[in-house]
């Protein structure tokens, strides 16, 4: 098989949200170029025009328009985030600080996952929360007036981190963060930056201080490196070709994953670096590689957090054993996302194992051939799909459909990329 062309990934997922929600603060008009499309986007559009946003349809390569009133209104029906983890958790930051009920639910992998590592900082900021299934949704909130947080977060997630640094901007208090291990993605505090907002690391210590405005803007969004790579994992599974991807945010605390791609002995280069509304973006080159295993340390987890469903499987192809060292945030993604990545391989003949929190895969040489179960993972689905290009493979899939929640026309994509020479 080869790999060969060029393509653009879809626009960042999180820099869709974020903008998306900033948009919906900020009294005024205000456009968003390259905007992800998919299912989580119209997840966090659906329930910010509840809120009183008025949003032009997501169109494939149009600019959304948002026109917002500055505040938010209280929502006449439930707030559904689908299965949008990012939606969820950033828009209970921003309703913090609204003096209206609210209930927030999704759909049943969504109302599975943690609320309360945002709504016990959250609540000591000030806003009350009424749970209806312990510790997940439906979830009511009721806003008001906030206070000042000084938090050590338990986990590193930007999502904790953005829904406490939105409750800041929203209710104009000071919020002082830290993460246990790793940097999570920053493009909130990039944003935020770019409205005015006094956001610096001190000791360890990212600290936000009120003062800047959130108004009106237009912003063009880069390629999601997430989506690109399990592009990027086809061209270097492939016996040929060159694939160039371009437009891809290349934000160091996204591109973890191209660090561990070259120690694997696959370097992707980039090419036509550029800045887009203070995020780096860069074309992707990939090619075909000789894979060797390789250590992923805890503190790179942050960094690649959503990359290990195709890291892992591009492991299972590589020489020796390859280590995904404390990734028990896997459990609590879209899916028991460790559990499946380990089960899966294994269920297509390679070797796979976790223990502990620890994720180990071990490189096989024979044809993946078997039945992946994704229970409606996107990234579990483009994972295995990539593998299931390998020569001689044959890996059914249960469920494509749900590439959808970030990655629209992916399997169109991938076919129009791989074409194949043998089987
Ligand atoms: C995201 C943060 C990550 C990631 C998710 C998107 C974001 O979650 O897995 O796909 O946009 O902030 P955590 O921050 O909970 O690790």
């Amino acid at each position: 098989m080869k790999v060969a062309g060029t393509v653009r990934a879809p626009g960042d997922k999180s820099i869709t949200h974020r903008a998306l929600l900033l948009a919906a603060l900020g009294r005024g008009v205000s456009h968003v170029g390259g905007a992800l499309t998919s299912l989580d986007a119209r997840s966090s559009a659906r329930v910010l025009r509840q809120l009183g946003a008025t949003i032009s349809p997501l169109r494939e390569s149009g600019v959304l328009t948002i026109t917002s009133r500055g505040r938010f209104r209280a929502p006449e029906r439930t707030l559904d985030c689908g299965n949008s983890g990012t939606t969820t958790r950033l828009l209970l930051g921003l309703l913090a600080a609204h003096r209206f009920r609210a209930t927030l639910t999704g759909d049943a992998s969504l109302r599975r996952r943690p609320m309360r590592r945002v709504t016990l900082p959250l609540a000591e900021m000030g806003a009350r929360f009424e749970e209806r299934a312990g510790d997940g949704l439906p979830l009511t909130i009721r806003g008001g007036p906030l206070r000042p947080i000084r938090y050590a977060m338990p986990v590193s997630s930007a999502q904790i981190k953005s829904a406490l640094l939105l409750a800041g901007v929203a209710g104009e208090v000071e919020v002082d963060l830290r993460e246990p291990s790793g940097r999570s993605r920053d493009h909130t505090e990039r944003l935020l930056r770019a409205f005015g907002y006094d956001v610096v690391e001190r000791d360890g210590w990212i600290e936000f201080r009120p003062g800047g405005r959130i108004e009106p803007f237009d912003i063009q969004v880069p390629g999601d490196p997430s989506s690109a790579a399990f592009l990027v994992g086809a061209s270097v599974l492939a016996e040929g070709g060159e694939l160039r991807i371009a437009g891809v945010g290349v934000n160091p605390t996204r591109t973890g994953f191209l660090r561990v791609l070259e120690r694997m002995g696959a370097p992707i280069a980039t090419e036509a670096p550029d800045t887009s509304f203070g995020e780096p973006v860069a074309d992707l080159i990939a090619r075909p590689a000789a894979l060797r295993s390789t250590e992923v340390t805890a503190g790179e987890i942050p960094g690649l957090i959503d990359e290990i469903p195709m890291l892992a499987v591009l492991a299972s192809r590589a020489r020796g054993e390859t280590v995904f060292r404390d990734v028990g945030e896997l459990r609590v993604k879209e899916s028991d996302r460790l559990g499946l990545i380990a089960g899966n391989l294994r269920a297509v003949g390679g070797r796979a194992e976790v223990r502990g929190d620890d994720l180990h895969v071990e490189g096989v040489e024979h044809p993946p051939r078997g039945k992946v179960r994704t229970a409606g993972d996107h990234r579990i689905a483009m994972a295995f799909a990539v593998l299931g290009t390998l020569a001689g493979a044959r890996v059914a899939i249960d469920d494509m459909v749900c590439a959808a929640v970030s990655f629209p026309g992916f399997p169109a994509t991938l076919r129009r990329i791989a074409a194949r020479r043998s089987r």
